[in-house]
């Protein structure tokens, strides 16, 4: 990723300077293999940007905060490649790929413990809270996940279902990240909702512009398989908006590709098609910006000094038009 902010270097630092350390070795390398893959750290940069919006200098124990949330993600990742049957992750093989399911499994329950040594090896105060936080995200993540897995054997879902699923499995962990930044350095509890605010919309956004590039996006730029979602049956904004103002003949098109098991370029081709032929790409587009223009109401109502206001603007500059 490009220097997008001030931040972005000193974390890749610590992340590479802070592996984790164990034995058998192929856990370990594994679990060092897909945190040390890149990618573009936003949830630590969030919540780093919202500790430096309330307090001026970060510390060690925020860095571990930042460190847990990329952990956390990266254990989300690992397993839902998994779920998703996921060939390729930040343009290498995924962790099951290279190594094997139950190495993949246990990277990421490691993955997943080692979140809480970092929080509990900082010196916060309000550590206990902060744990708090995180436990329930954590377990909302997992909630949505399961959502996720579910839908593509669901019937009927909705728009409202669909949306309810990526707040769970995406949007709360942004807005946690964002709520720890500013919980940790002092904030007080209506500051840490606005944040949370912000982090929940962004992650809306964020997710939608997920599902926009696994459809449409390069390989080469989003190192995942493009059509992924498709070849899976994911009943993302994409399909649900298809299916809604497409024409009867070819609604039963796109409904007996989703039957269909078949893992052919020729389906997410013609799929692809139809999501165009029904305008739902602009659609998913315009839905992203409505996140976008209420993530953005948030942070303005949020008060903080210019460096770090730019700071957030270019973050959010760039996870506006990210092509990765
Ligand atoms: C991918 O997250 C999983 C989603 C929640 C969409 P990112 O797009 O942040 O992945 P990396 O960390 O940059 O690789
Ligand atoms: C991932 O959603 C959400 C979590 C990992 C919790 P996706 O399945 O869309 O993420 P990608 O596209 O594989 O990165
Ligand atoms: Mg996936
Ligand atoms: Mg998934
Ligand atoms: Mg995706």
């Amino acid at each position: 990723m490009a220097d997008h902010h001030i931040n972005s270097k000193a974390i890749e630092n610590y992340i590479l300077s802070n592996p984790f350390k164990g034995k058998p070795e192929n856990l370990y390398n594994a679990m060092n293999y897909i945190m040390q893959l890149g990618g573009k750290r936003m949830r630590p940069q969030l919540m780093l940007l919202s500790y430096l919006a309330v307090k001026n200098e970060v510390n060690n124990s925020a860095f571990n905060i930042a460190l847990a949330l990329e952990t956390f993600h990266n254990f989300s990742l690992v397993h839902d490649d998994i779920m998703d049957n996921a060939p390729i992750r930040r343009g290498k093989k995924t962790v099951h790929e290279e190594w094997d399911i139950p190495t993949a499994i246990l990277v990421g329950d490691n993955l997943l413990i080692k979140c809480y040594e970092l929080i509990m090896e900082t010196d916060f105060e309000n550590k206990i809270p902060l744990m708090k936080e995180f436990t329930k995200m954590a377990s909302l993540v997992c909630d949505g996940q399961q959502l996720d897995m579910n839908m593509p054997f669901k019937e009927f879902v909705t728009e409202d279902d669909y949306l309810k699923m990526i707040e769970l499995k995406t949007a709360v962990l942004p807005a946690c990240a964002l709520k720890m930044g500013a919980m940790s350095a002092g904030a007080n509890e209506v500051e840490c909702q606005l944040f949370y605010d912000f982090g929940l919309n962004l992650g809306m956004a964020f997710q939608l512009q997920d599902d926009y590039l696994d459809a449409f996006g390069l390989e080469s730029q989003i190192g995942k398989q493009v059509g992924g979602d498709i070849l899976e049956n994911k009943k993302t904004v994409l399909f649900i908006h298809a299916l809604n103002h497409l024409s009867d003949s070819l609604k039963e098109e796109l409904l007996n590709w989703y039957d269909n098991k078949s893992n052919s370029e020729e389906k997410i081709q013609k799929v692809k098609e139809l999501f165009e032929q029904a305008d739902s790409r602009n659609y998913l587009l315009n839905l992203k910006a409505s996140y976008e223009a209420k993530a953005l109401e948030y942070l303005r109502s949020i008060t903080m000094n210019q460096t770090v206001k730019t700071e957030f603007d270019n973050l959010f500059g760039f996870l506006k038009s990210r092509a990765n």
